[in-house]
């Protein structure tokens, strides 16, 4: 199974020449004569057809005449051969298509006036086309719907059997949670087992289904399609950047759907040609927080202890006043700004602009430090670019893969997809290196089970491995001999055998690993949560790109190491200039000629060079007095950072403390006043994705209450304080960009990047690698505490926004609850829901536990998104000393039973 081969121009197949219509046509031979009509640009009726599986030839509509035979054939099922002639019209195929829907419709409800899919049935739509009135031989099923699951409804009496939902479910997301069951005479959709759904509810077979047999519980009997207005957008939960269309009646968000849906199987795949066009469950069912009842909607002001609603010119007024005085009396560094990466490039780029030249503050940062800038530094560093090189393309052809510290399918559900695309249509062998049995691990050739935080010892071993086996690339190392040299006696110090008792990875794998990443012709390595939001994760970048280069893989096509964005524009962040140490467009803020080039651009002096403080040292400075006032868009530093960072305490001391919000979050409540801003579907804006594509969001709905979007907030500030700025619409500061970024909107196409390795080779690289191999073990293994603990994200969640859908809330809240191996709850003799005392260097808390497969032995996880009980004040930090990252999401604890 796979990608239909005219969606897969790589199929190998002898190319043949047959006739359509008369005309004479080539294609690949074997592929399904259907894809071989539709790629002429004739689009003939179909149902249960779809461009990303196999075809299942049952709906009957796709008929063709074929010489030599007397019926019709179905062109979905029959293979082009050499020398066919095919005729795709006529009466007597219409009359033949016209009794396969009357068949259908003898046996579905007609009610189509309640029916979610009236306006957009294929079903209808077919009965119209052919004409069909006469439907006195309708039949009921009388099938009880199926409401089990908690954001699907199965009509099965609408449902026509075409298989699309289990094979989009099996085959392209291979999770295989539905299929066929005979009851009560019908051959019936149901959940595998006939159970409650029990799935990923990324909602792909609702999107689908050609008729209305599966429904949004969400917006079941809301709405009729022609009632809405559907918007083209971008999704702002994950760095996948998927394209999805916002639905909205008036100020409320309908339904989320995408180019999957059903018009494009069969119609103009121009949308949908690169990829199968889905979203996942935070996509499509997590939009609820949009039009939120928390949402915030008129300014705050603190007046005494309370946070009072006040008009805007007050509330502005107020912070206006209160940020000149500090400056003045302070000067200012005595003023900081943090920023989220769900904002926008062009509020990034804004938000830069006036904490540099507004304020005359370099204290600014972005959310992309919680581990993005790790990869950034340690890519830009060695090769030039801080940015993943590959993109979706190259990673679903690559025929080796190492995914090390990632559980894609939680974090990056749509990257995941393309992975199991490189499984099943390409072959790729895949090693999945986690600390966790994560669902990609269960689909790839080599699962890897490691010991928690252990990725980096990991990556010795596969470059001694490496070396060992003598896979090098004899050019690649040819041009840098000396510094091939150094990496040799770097690694010299590692034992393959150390390795693997101090991982778990077997000497075999680490070699057999090496070996596939190195023979393959198509590799990518790609890092994520494991490797970048864990200590030492700029050292272990920079080991994977040892890897990578004396291999022969970099700069080679299809090859490259890359890593997956959490949120939706960390690499915007970066990009735009929203850290201390880069100017827009990555540019060192130490550079004179970039400064220069900046200064000119904006008439204003930049603060001095090397002035700036990142996210960890604000913080610190807050906390000492020395920054008295900050403002917060979008971030929750007191929700997300541990206790021993001493958050409360730095937000404390300020004297002015504006944070500019949709909600009232934690940091929020602390605030001297808050500021309602928009979400991402009440504005306009681009967003960087993982692959280095810029895309847009755009406004669907107005503003919620008084709530403005970043953008208009901090050119309102600007003015205020003394800019003049004229940005009357996120257009106007995108050619601003423009113009200072040459190439870096390219209409949704990713901009390809060179790494260049030379430079970094011949200049510091002995001096850097001899300290980045050692033979130490991992630092905590000898704590005393026997488990680690893990916080990370899972797949219904992104952060703390998705607490505030309720949709996403309904599938996963928060159970409070420690997800322990089975086997460890056996021997601590506890049982679900039991209670246990979690105790680390930190402290202790008490919660129940939850047993849970993939977690492996002497390992414990707590979902990052929920702070209840507030596990992560168990956790230390270590900040990195060249990145200023923070990591802060493991440590060791011990467990007893409560
Ligand atoms: S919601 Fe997604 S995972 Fe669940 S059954 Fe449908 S296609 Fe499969
Ligand atoms: S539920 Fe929909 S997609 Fe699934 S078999 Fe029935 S009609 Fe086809
Ligand atoms: S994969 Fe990411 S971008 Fe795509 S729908 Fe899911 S959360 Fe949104
Ligand atoms: S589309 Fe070919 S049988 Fe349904």
């Amino acid at each position: 199974m796979g990608l239909k081969p005219a969606t897969n121009p790589d199929v190998e197949a002898a190319t043949i020449e047959l006739s359509i219509d008369g005309k004479s046509v080539t294609a690949k031979s074997g592929v399904s004569l259907y894809d071989v009509i539709s790629s002429t640009g004739k689009i003939i009726p179909a149902m249960c057809y779809h461009y990303t599986f196999d075809p299942f030839g049952s709906c009957g509509m796709c008929l063709v005449m074929q010489e030599g035979k007397k019926a019709p054939v179905r062109s979905c099922t029959a293979k082009a051969a050499a020398g066919m002639i095919i005729k795709t019209d006529g009466d007597e195929l219409f009359q033949a298509r016209k009794k396969a829907v009357e068949k259908h419709l003898s046996v579905h409800p007609l009610d189509c006036p309640v029916c979610d899919a009236d306006g957009h049935c294929e079903l209808q739509d077919m009965a119209f086309q052919h004409g069909v009135t006469n439907l006195a031989n309708a039949k009921q099923k009388f099938i009880p719907e199926d409401t089990r699951s908690p954001v699907l409804d199965f009509n099965m009496n609408r449902c026509i059997a075409c298989a699309e939902c289990i094979n989009v479910c099996k085959d392209v997301l291979m999770i295989d949670a539905l299929q066929f069951m005979k009851k009560g005479g019908f051959n019936q959709v149901v959940p595998k087992g006939d159970l409650a759904l029990s799935c990923e509810f990324c909602g792909d077979c609702l999107a689908v289904c050609p008729v209305g047999a599966i429904t949004n519980k969400f917006s079941k009997y809301l709405y009729k399609p022609w009632q809405m207005k559907k918007t083209t957008t971008t999704c702002n939960y994950c760095g996948d950047g998927c394209q999805m269309y916002l639905e909205t009646k008036d100020i409320e968000v309908v339904r989320v759907t995408s180019p999957l849906s059903w018009k494009n199987k069969w119609g103009d795949r121009t949308e949908t040609a690169k990829g199968h066009g889905g979203l996942c469950v935070r996509g499509r069912f997590g939009f609820e927080y949009i039009d939120s009842t928390a949402r915030l909607k008129q300014p705050l002001l603190r007046k005494g202890n309370q946070l009072v609603e006040t008009p805007w010119l007050e509330t502005m007024h107020q912070v206006v006043d209160r940020f000149s005085e500090i400056r003045r009396k302070n000067g200012p560094d005595a003023i900081a700004g943090l920023i989220t990466a769900r904002c926008t490039n062009e509020e990034l780029y804004l938000f830069q602009k006036l904490m540099r030249v507004g304020f005359g503050t370099n204290h600014l940062d972005s959310s992309a430090r919680y581990g993005h800038l790790n990869f950034i530094h340690a890519s830009q560093h060695a090769l030039g670019i801080g940015r993943s090189p590959n993109d979706w393309e190259d990673l679903t052809k690559a025929k080796a893969v190492i995914l090390i510290g990632s559980n894609i399918t939680e974090t990056n559900p749509l990257t995941a997809v393309r992975i199991k695309e490189a499984i099943r249509v390409y072959k790729a062998q895949v090693v999945v290196i986690d600390s966790a049995v994560t669902n990609i691990a269960k689909l790839a050739s080599h699962p890897v089970l490691i010991k928690p935080g252990t990725e980096g010892l990991v990556i010795d071993g596969l470059v001694k491995a490496t070396l060992e086996m003598d896979l090098i690339d004899e050019d690649s190392i040819k041009k840098h001999p000396q510094a091939f040299e150094a990496l040799k006696a770097a690694v010299a110090r590692v034992s393959l055998e150390q390795v693997a008792a101090q991982t778990g990875m077997s000497v075999e794998l680490l070699k057999e690993t090496a070996a596939i990443f190195a023979e393959a012709p198509r590799s990518i390595i790609l890092c994520a949560e494991g490797i970048v939001r864990q200590p030492d994760g700029y050292r272990n970048v920079l080991k994977l790109i040892d890897l990578a280069w004396v291999t022969g893989k970099l700069g080679q096509p299809g090859c490259g190491v890359n890593t997956v964005t959490e949120e939706p524009n960390e690499q915007g962040a970066v990009d735009m200039g929203a850290a201390p140490e880069f100017l827009p467009g990555q540019a060192s803020f130490n550079d004179q000629a970039a400064r220069d080039r900046y200064a000119k651009a904006w008439d204003a002096t930049l603060p001095a060079a090397g002035s700036g403080a990142n996210l960890v040292e604000i913080l610190k400075r807050c906390r000492s007095g020395q920054i008295r006032a900050l403002y917060v868009i979008g971030e929750d530093p007191l929700a997300t950072l541990p206790a021993s960072m001493e958050v409360r305490a730095a937000l404390d001391r300020l004297e002015l403390l504006v944070v500019q919000d949709p909600f009232l979050t934690d940091t929020a409540r602390m605030a001297h006043a808050v500021l309602p801003a928009c979400t991402s579907a009440e504005k306009d804006g681009t967003f960087t994705n993982l692959e280095g594509r810029v895309l847009r969001t755009r406004e669907a709905i107005d503003p919620i209450g008084e709530s403005l979007p970043d953008w208009h907030i901090m050119t309102a500030l600007a003015n205020a304080i003394g800019c003049q700025w004229e940005y009357q619409s996120p257009n106007d500061i995108q050619a601003e960009i423009m113009k200072l970024l040459p190439g870096y909107y390219n209409l949704g196409q990713p901009r390809k990047v060179v790494p260049t390795v030379d430079r970094y080779l011949s200049n510091g690289y002995a001096a850097d690698v001899a300290a980045r191999y050692r033979a130490a073990a991992p630092s905590d293994s000898k704590s005393e505490r026997p488990f680690s603990l893990l916080m990370g994200q899972v797949l219904y969640h992104s952060g703390k926004m998705s607490t505030n859908a309720p949709g996403l809330i309904t599938i996963a809240p928060n159970t409070g609850r420690l997800r322990m191996n089975p086997q460890d709850m056996e021997q601590l003799a506890v049982g679900e829901g039991s209670m246990v005392r979690l105790t680390s260097d930190f402290g202790s808390v008490q919660l129940a536990v939850q047993p849970d497969q993939s977690i492996a032995p002497q390992t414990c996880f707590f979902p990052e998104h929920f702070n209840e009980p507030p596990v992560k004040d168990l956790m230390s930090v270590q900040v990195d000393p060249t990145t200023g990252v923070p990591s802060f999401k493991r440590t060791r604890v011990t467990i007893e039973k409560a």
